[in-house]
């Protein structure tokens, strides 16, 4: 194909949303060239889930996901649906299954959904490029100019898939944003999301726990996850953290249920009553683990025998142990962040295909658009199901 041959679409970044898109338009007979600067397409989709793409959740609904409007996924996630992946991916033959909470993984690797998609594209007759590094773009007469060190291409459609800036040494980068700030559309200030927490202050203690994983319950003001906390030598982290620090910011706190099972106030009083020779350290070894247990004595100020303990107490240090509250000085950053929170505001943009309203046939979609899904799968869905919308819409736009 020679570079000044025209294409219907030009989609910048090869990972999930853009070779969503444009297989979809592709298959839809449109002339689709996509550009990424990396060296090969799918890069994150590769390191997803632990080399095993948790690709999909079943339980994907709106209210999983963040944005400065809620309903905006509405539209694209209706329309394109967990299903449809299970069946694209079951069409070739790749094993799946469920984890936990409705997580859907390759029973083999991520590989094996980076090859479908690139099959997919490659029945479109999708032209992928990459080492393609974008210069500028422009657009000169209604139609779009992307320049790169390899020369400039031309489409009267433009998608924006290049993902956020969540792991920058893997490629990743904030130019979605530029390119919205280019076009005068607003962007919600990104921060890292889904990332571990860091302590100071009186919270650093928990540091010396480091590799030590609870049952809990994290919450931020309203919101909770019931999944496993990890005690790292940084701070916090483990799935129910990275979903909580999405929620967090600066200068918040967090509260960890530590026995998210029982009332730990009424349960501590009520064994004072049925084994009140029993040690209070003892007790709560039952509970926690053992390293846990050293490292709250000296917050809870409790020892020795339960029967010489007030019920005052036991019931604070109970309250304590099913809310323990810690304030983060800050999280990993976008080094260790699997999304980012915030992006191209939506309200520039169609919920229905994603294109800018003020700009006929830009489009942004995937994680650069201000959608993040919680941890589970859910930001690929928002990736395929928004890269769909796109696909179908570029193909109607025709
Ligand atoms: P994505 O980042 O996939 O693709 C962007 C593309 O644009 C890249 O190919 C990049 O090279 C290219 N690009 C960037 N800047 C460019 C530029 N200036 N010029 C040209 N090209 C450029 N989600 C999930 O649902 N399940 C999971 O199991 C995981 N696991 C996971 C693990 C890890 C370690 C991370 C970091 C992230 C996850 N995620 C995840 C999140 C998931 O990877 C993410 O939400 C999607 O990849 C977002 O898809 P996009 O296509 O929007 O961006």
């Amino acid at each position: 194909m020679r570079q000044d041959e025209p294409f219907d679409a030009i989609i910048l970044g090869a990972g999930a949303a853009g070779l969503m898109a444009a297989r979809t338009a592709g298959l839809l007979g449109q002339r689709v060239l996509v550009l990424d600067h990396a060296d090969r397409p799918g890069k994150k989709i590769l390191i997803s889930g632990g080399g095993r793409c948790n690709f999909t959740n079943i339980h994907t609904a709106p209210d999983r996901f963040l944005s400065a409007n809620p309903h905006f996924v509405k539209s694209a996630l209706g329309r394109y649906q967990p299903q449809d992946f299970i069946d694209l991916v079951e069409r070739y033959g790749i094993s799946w299954h469920e984890k936990t909470l409705g997580q859907l993984f390759c029973d083999g690797s991520s590989r094996q959904i980076v090859d479908m998609l690139l099959d997919e594209c490659a029945q479109g007759q999708v032209d992928i490029r990459c080492d393609h590094r974008i210069v500028a773009v422009d657009r000169p007469d209604g139609r779009f100019r992307v320049s790169t060190q390899h020369g400039a291409f031309i489409a009267p459609a433009l998608v924006i898939a290049t993902g956020g800036p969540s792991i920058p040494k893997m490629g990743a980068t904030g130019f979605g944003y530029d390119l919205a700030r280019q076009f005068n559309l607003k962007v919600i200030e990104p921060r890292p999301a889904l990332v571990p927490l860091t302590l100071s202050g009186d919270d650093m203690m928990f540091r010396g726990l480091s590799g030590i994983a609870v049952d809990s319950v994290a919450a931020h003001g309203k919101t909770r996850f019931r999944e496993a906390s990890l005690f790292t030598h940084k701070g916090l982290s483990g799935p129910a953290i990275l979903q909580i620090s999405s929620y967090w910011r600066p200068g918040e706190a967090i509260t960890i249920n530590l026995l998210p099972d029982s009332d730990a106030a009424a349960a501590l009083v009520e064994a004072k009553r049925q084994r009140p020779k029993l040690h209070i350290h003892s007790l709560l070894g039952e509970w926690l683990p053992d390293r846990l247990v050293d490292l709250l004595r000296a917050p809870l100020g409790l020892s020795g025998e339960l029967a010489n303990i007030a019920d005052k107490a036991l019931i604070a240090a109970g309250n304590r142990l099913n809310g323990w509250r810690f304030t983060p000085n800050g999280s990993e950053g976008f080094a260790k962040a699997e999304v980012t929170v915030g992006g191209v505001d939506t309200s520039g943009l169609s919920s229905r295909t994603m294109e800018a309203r003020s700009i006929p046939g830009l489009y942004f979609i995937g994680e650069a658009v201000d959608v993040t899904g919680w941890l589970g799968g859910y930001n690929f869905q928002w990736a395929w199901a928004s890269g769909n919308a796109t696909g179908e819409a570029i193909a109607q736009q025709q």
